[in-house]
């Protein structure tokens, strides 16, 4: 049987940290992996996950399974923490995902049931999962004008005018914050605009909410995602605690389903419990019983918010040390727009030869299509990677 079948193409991060990994060349830098890295290039675990997971470890009793929606009472904080109580709760349903992607897969699954072969609309570009898990359900994937490669800003108006010719039968799939690859963000002034597109062509909204909190902050990154849930009937949300929560093997998400009343929130409850029961039938706990866990102590969770805040602030500091560096050493402000992005990423806009040279003449490793991981930006090497990137450029 298996003769039928071809090799797969595996994504293209997990090639690149095959490669970095077999590098043996010292003081190899990693922009490339999408994981948060401290000063000494370690994901590390956070103080207040361990004591949270701690106190797991002192006071769980079993290891039963938890039933189909999984953890509510994570789901609860997550809804407040993401929703900050802009619609009411009767109107919202939620189950637990396997991670930020399990999350996804759930909701694609009930829009994919409610309307088969329907097109999902994704950002170009965007996370490169997002296309391949559309296909997976059998929804139909098409791209939204989303970066200008000239000015690594948001091209808003080409955006807005495809937006605006969608159909009430259409997905539009929207970065929360942090946009994946690029790190150019939309406004609050260009979320607004898009909530008003949502609500005349009546698209349905389902929005990505992997980075909360390592943007502008917690509440200024949950801008967009609430503008959208407050404007439309209907949408859903996918949340990731594996990054902002730095728990990525431990796969907690929550899949929000909201509704335009209770009665309907239901339907799609079962739908997105019926997903789980066909596929992994119960969702893992650890992570999701650690972020309840914290989010429910006043302590712990003003320890989490700082470290979060940290890891913002070490990102944004190195953003802005990396464009100086660059501008000094140019004197051009070609670079300056990675201070002016934010998140765990950035998309330099250099050529696929350039990236290449860059991998082969210096060990400097990053996604193909020049996205940067601005966390693993060597804080005392800027000067150096600096040169090394104006170098591959002339
Ligand atoms: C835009 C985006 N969405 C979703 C995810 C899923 O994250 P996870 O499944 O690891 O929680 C990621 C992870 O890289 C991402 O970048």
């Amino acid at each position: 049987m298996f003769e039928t079948l071809k090799k797969a193409t595996l994504d293209k991060i997990f090639v690149l940290m095959a490669e970095y990994a077999a590098d043996p060349r010292e003081g190899k830098i990693d922009l490339g992996v999408g994981v948060y890295k401290d000063d000494k290039g370690i994901t590390p675990i956070m103080t207040s996950v361990k004591k949270a997971e701690q106190k797991m470890l002192e006071s769980a009793k079993t290891k039963v399974y938890k039933g189909v929606v999984g953890n509510k009472e994570f789901s609860a904080a997550i809804v407040d923490l993401a929703l900050g109580g802009v619609v009411e709760a009767s109107r919202i349903r939620c189950v637990n995902g396997a991670g930020g992607t399990g999350a996804l897969s759930i909701l694609m699954n009930v829009i994919s049931r409610a309307r088969p072969g329907g097109r999902i609309f994704i950002s170009d570009p965007s996370w490169p999962n997002h296309w391949p898990m559309a296909e997976l359900v059998g929804l139909k994937p098409h791209y939204y004008p989303y970066f200008d490669a000239k000015t690594r800003k948001v091209d808003f108006p080409a955006m807005l005018a495809v937006l605006d010719t969608l159909t009430a039968d259409d997905t539009v799939l929207l970065h929360g914050c942090c946009h994946n690859p690029t790190g150019a963000n939309l406004t609050p002034a260009q979320w607004d605009d898009v909530a008003a597109s949502l609500q005349k062509t009546g698209a349905f909204p389902l929005v990505d909410l992997a980075y909360l909190g390592f943007g502008d902050g917690l509440e200024a990154d949950a801008y967009g995602v609430r503008k959208i849930v407050s404007s439309v009937p209907e949408s859903m949300v996918a949340f990731s605690a594996s990054k902002n929560f730095g728990l990525y093997r431990e796969r907690a998400g929550v899949a929000i389903g909201i509704a335009k009343d209770g009665a309907s929130a239901d339907v799609v409850s079962s739908q997105m419990q019926n997903v789980i029961r066909a596929t992994i039938s119960q969702t893992p706990d650890h992570g999701a019983e650690i972020v309840r866990i914290i989010l429910e102590d006043k302590d712990l969770r003003a320890e989490w918010e700082a470290e979060l805040n940290e890891m913002r602030g070490r990102m944004q500091r190195l953003r802005v040390k990396l464009a100086e560096a660059i501008r000094q050493k140019s004197n051009s402000k070609d670079f300056d727009f990675i201070a002016e992005h934010s998140g765990m990423f950035s998309l330099l806009g250099l050529p696929e030869d350039v990236v290449s040279k860059l991998k082969l003449d210096d060990a400097v490793y990053m996604i193909n299509d020049s996205r940067i991981n601005v966390a693993g930006i060597p804080e005392d090497r800027i000067g150096e990677l600096a040169d090394k990137m104006l170098a591959a450029i002339r």
